[in-house]
């Protein structure tokens, strides 16, 4: 088990390589060396990262397997060919598109994800980013992008952001702030966050602020009431996601200070809720208590002492912001 495990890994850093190479070196990759060049993403990030492209040609990894005497049968085990029907041989499953290894803690290529090129004749089909599938390796609700580069960062720091793409991660290193991870698009989870509790014991989530409402929020609210870390949230200028923003001149001192003014969660929930005005009377207090409660409410059951007196703190500054009886919360919460 153990050992077909280990094959994969080498199968994996046989084909990040070779991707890489196709991206530095081949005729083939100028637009998207150009494409990543007009992202702002430098030469040395770009290496740094281990980013790779994917040529259009249908076969182009079958044939580099078949020079390398690598089998197909673990290429497609990692999900970067297929078999055709009828055994009339395999196909590349990523095509026209730049490749981000995504790698585990220690480093280690688990999967890839994909971005198509912008003007490619595939752009219309299929996803912006093509990720690996589930494989023995790749789980990507557990992968935080970037881990391997900004634990220490992070330790160092006292805390983690949490950004949604590669390309956030890629461009705040290069901006010179390493302690930064991505969940590539899905919302925080406990088994995230039991990762980065290894390292830090504050987390601040950075969402993109291009499609309106912070919709993880209400997910990762539920996570913070019931583990022993510290959670916030950053806000970005209108628009922007961190990419765009570290792009612009003088974006790198707009996100620290955004990290820096990141609002503690519960605190982040409130403030959405009070906006929304119904405050004032005294089904709308009702109505945001049961809100934040509902939230409470499904969050996994408390397991230590610590987050336990936690969810005591959460409770009393609720009553405190919205003026009622702390009692009353308790009765509520039940
Ligand atoms: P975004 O849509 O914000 O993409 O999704 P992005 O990172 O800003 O991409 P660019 O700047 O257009 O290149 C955030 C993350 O969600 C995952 C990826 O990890 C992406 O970085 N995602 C997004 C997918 O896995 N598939 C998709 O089709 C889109
Ligand atoms: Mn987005
Ligand atoms: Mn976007
Ligand atoms: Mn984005
Ligand atoms: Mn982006």
């Amino acid at each position: 088990q153990d050992t077909h495990k280990f094959r994969l890994f080498d199968v994996m850093k046989w084909a990040q390589a070779k991707y890489q190479q196709c991206l530095l070196e081949s005729p083939d990759s100028q637009a998207a060396r150009k494409y990543l060049g007009e992202r702002h993403l430098a030469g040395a990030s770009v290496r740094q990262f281990g980013l790779g492209f994917a040529p259009l040609d249908g076969e182009w990894l079958v044939k580099q397997a078949q020079a390398d005497q690598v089998p197909p049968e673990l290429l497609v085990e990692v999900g970067l060919i297929a078999a055709r029907d009828e055994a009339r041989g395999y196909y590349d499953r990523f095509r026209d598109r730049v490749m981000f290894p995504i790698r585990d803690a220690q480093g280690r290529a688990v999967g890839f994800g994909g971005r198509i090129m912008p003007d490619s004749p595939y752009a219309a089909r299929g996803p912006k980013y093509y990720n690996s599938p589930e494989t023995l390796l790749f789980k990507k609700q557990e992968q935080l992008y970037g881990i391997d580069m900004a634990r220490h960062a992070g330790s160092s720091a006292g805390f983690l952001a949490v950004v949604e793409g590669y390309t956030d991660v890629m461009m705040a290193h290069q901006s010179g702030i390493a302690n930064v991870v991505a969940t590539m698009g899905t919302a925080l989870n406990a088994r995230h966050v039991a990762q980065l509790v290894r390292h830090v014991r504050k987390i601040v989530l950075v969402f993109d602020a291009d499609d309106g409402g912070n919709t993880g929020v209400d997910r990762a609210l539920e996570i913070f009431v019931s583990q022993d870390v510290e959670l916030a949230v950053a806000t970005l200028p209108e628009g922007l996601d961190p990419a765009d923003l570290l792009a612009q001149d003088g974006g790198a001192e707009v996100f620290r200070k955004a990290l820096g003014d990141a609002v503690d969660a519960l605190d982040f929930k409130l403030n959405q809720l009070f906006a929304k005005a119904e405050h004032g009377t005294v089904d709308g207090v009702r109505r945001m208590l049961d809100i934040i409660l509902g939230i409470i409410a499904l969050a996994p059951p408390v397991p230590s002492q610590s987050a336990q007196l936690k969810q005591e703190l959460i409770l009393t500054r609720l009553a405190q912001r919205l003026g009622v009886e702390l009692r009353s919360v308790r009765g509520r919460l039940k």
